[in-house]
C-alpha cells in the first residue's frame, strides 16, 4: 500500500466539507471588501523566495522543497503566497499601471517542517493582498476583515500586534541593536547566525536562554520615527473604534524577512502549541526589490489546517432531491427528470432499480429535501409524488411536461 508522504493528507470526508465551506465564505467576505480572485503558480524560480521571504528565515534556510527541473531550473514549490501574488502584479505590468490591486488567494503551501498537529509539510491557506495603499486605514480594513472572518466562523482567537518600523527609523534601530547583541554572549546559533542576516529576527527566538538575554533589549516600539508612530496610533484608534480587541507585542517581528510597520498574528488557545491561525502585516519595499516600480504592499494569510477544528458548521439542513427508480422502465424518466432538475438544485440519484425502501435510506444518507420515487404506477398515471422530507408534506406531480 502506498501512503500520502508524511506531513501531507488527503481532503477528504469532514475536512472536505468544512474546507469548502470555508473557502466559499472567505471568498464572499473578501469579494464584499473588494478583493478578486488571483492563483499563481505552485513552482516558482528559487530566488523569488529567497530574495522576498529572505535567507534568514526559516522557511528558505531549512524548510523549502526546492530541486533542479529537467530544463536545469532551480525551482521551489511555494511555502507561502505573498512572494508569487507580487511576482505577479509586477509580471501584469500593474505596477506600472499604479492604482490599487486587491487579491484574494487559497491553495497549497509547502515547508518541509517536522510534523505536529497543526503543523504540515503541505498545508493550505487563504489569504489577501493589497497592492498601492500606503494609507494604514488599509492595514486597519484588512484586520477587521480577519476579524470578520473568524467571528462568522465562531473562531475565538486574540490579535497580537506590532511596527516594524520604516526605512526612516529601521536602520538606526538595527545599528542599536547590533550594539547590544555585541554586548551579550551566549546566544543560540541560530541567533548569531540571524545577528549578521536580520538581527530583528533575534527577538522572537523561542530559546528560552536567549529570551533571557534579549531582556534588556531594545526595542522597536520605542524607536519608531514620527509617521510610523503616527500610523501605529491610527491603527490602534480604528480598531479600538470597532471594537477589535488586540495585545500589543514588542518581540513580534514575523518569521519573514518581507515586513514592515505593521506586523500582526491572530492566535488561538485552543489550538496546542502552534497557536498562530493567521499572520500579516505590510511590505512596502517588496515590489521595488522584486524588480517593479515601488508600490505598497499589505496581506494576511490564514492556515486552515490551524482553524479548521474550531469551525462551527451551520446544522446540517437537509437540500435539493434524490431521485429513485423502481422498475428498469422508470429509469429513462428518472434519468430525464434529473437533468432537468439539476439545472437549478442539486440532485442524488442511482442508475439502478431499486425498492422505495433503498431509495428512502440511501435518500437518508444524502441528506435530501425532497423525495421522488418513481416505479410501473407513475409510468402507467404519469404523475409521481414529490416528498418534502423536513415536513412529510407530498405534493403530486403531473409529468406529462418532461
Ligand atoms: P505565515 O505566518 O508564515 O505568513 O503563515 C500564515 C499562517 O499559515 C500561519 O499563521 C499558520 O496558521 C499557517 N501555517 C504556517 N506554516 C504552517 C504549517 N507548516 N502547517 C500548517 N499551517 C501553517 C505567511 O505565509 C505570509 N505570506 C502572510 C502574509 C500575507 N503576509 C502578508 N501577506
Amino acid at each position: 500500500m502506498i501512503n500520502p508522504l508524511r506531513g501531507m493528507k488527503d481532503t477528504v470526508g469532514e475536512f472536505s466539507k468544512k474546507y469548502i465551506f470555508f473557502i466559499e465564505n472567505c471568498s464572499r467576505i473578501a469579494k464584499n471588501y473588494g478583493f478578486s480572485f488571483i492563483e499563481t503558480p505552485i513552482l516558482e524560480e528559487t530566488a523569488l523566495f529567497k530574495r522576498s521571504v529572505g535567507e534568514s528565515s526559516d522557511i528558505v534556510g531549512k524548510e523549502m522543497y526546492r530541486f533542479i527541473d529537467k530544463g536545469k531550473n532551480d525551482v521551489c514549490m511555494r511555502p507561502e503566497g505573498t512572494a508569487g501574488a507580487v511576482r505577479a502584479f509586477i509580471t501584469q505590468k500593474y505596477d506600472r499601471a499604479g492604482g490599487v490591486k486587491r487579491f484574494f488567494y487559497h491553495g497549497s503551501m509547502f515547508r518541509y517542517e517536522r510534523p505536529q498537529k497543526g503543523r504540515l509539510r503541505q498545508f493550505h491557506q487563504f489569504g489577501v493582498e493589497t497592492f498601492g495603499v500606503e494609507d494604514v486605514k488599509e492595514d486597519a480594513m484588512i484586520i477587521l476583515m480577519l476579524k470578520e472572518i473568524f467571528d462568522f466562523f465562531g473562531i475565538a482567537c486574540k490579535l497580537q500586534l506590532n511596527s516594524l518600523g520604516c526605512v526612516t527609523c529601521m536602520p538606526t534601530y538595527k545599528d542599536n541593536l547590533i550594539k547590544f547583541l555585541d554586548t551579550i554572549e551566549g546566544l543560540c546559533e541560530d541567533c548569531i547566525k540571524r545577528k549578521a542576516t536580520n538581527p530583528i529576527r533575534v527577538l522572537d527566538c523561542k530559546n528560552k536562554n536567549c529570551n533571557k538575554l534579549l531582556e534588556n533589549a531594545p526595542m522597536l516600539l520605542e524607536n519608531l520615527c514620527p509617521t510610523c508612530k503616527d500610523d501605529f496610533s491610527e491603527l490602534k484608534s480604528i480598531l479600538d473604534e470597532f471594537g477589535v480587541v488586540y495585545s500589543i507585542d514588542k518581540k513580534l517581528v514575523r518569521g519573514l524577512d518581507y515586513y514592515n510597520k505593521t506586523a500582526f498574528e491572530f492566535i488561538s488557545d485552543n489550538i496546542g502549541a502552534k497557536n498562530a491561525i493567521a499572520g500579516g502585516g505590510r511590505y512596502d519595499k517588496l515590489v521595488e526589490f522584486l524588480g517593479g516600480r515601488s508600490t505598497a504592499g499589505v496581506g494576511f494569510a490564514i492556515g486552515i489546517e490551524r482553524i479548521i477544528d474550531l469551525i462551527v458548521m451551520p446544522k446540517n439542513k437537509k437540500n435539493g432531491y434524490y431521485i429513485g427508480a423502481m422498475s428498469d422502465n422508470a429509469l429513462k424518466l428518472v434519468i430525464k427528470l434529473v437533468i432537468k432538475l439539476r439545472k437549478s438544485n442539486v440532485v442524488h440519484t442511482q442508475y439502478i432499480s431499486k425498492s422505495i425502501k433503498a431509495h428512502m435510506k440511501a435518500s437518508d444518507k444524502a441528506e435530501a429535501k425532497y423525495f421522488i420515487c418513481i416505479g410501473e404506477n407513475e409510468l402507467k398515471s404519469k404523475t409521481y409524488v414529490i416528498k418534502n422530507l423536513d415536513t412529510k408534506e407530498e405534493s403530486v406531480e403531473h409529468y406529462h411536461i418532461l
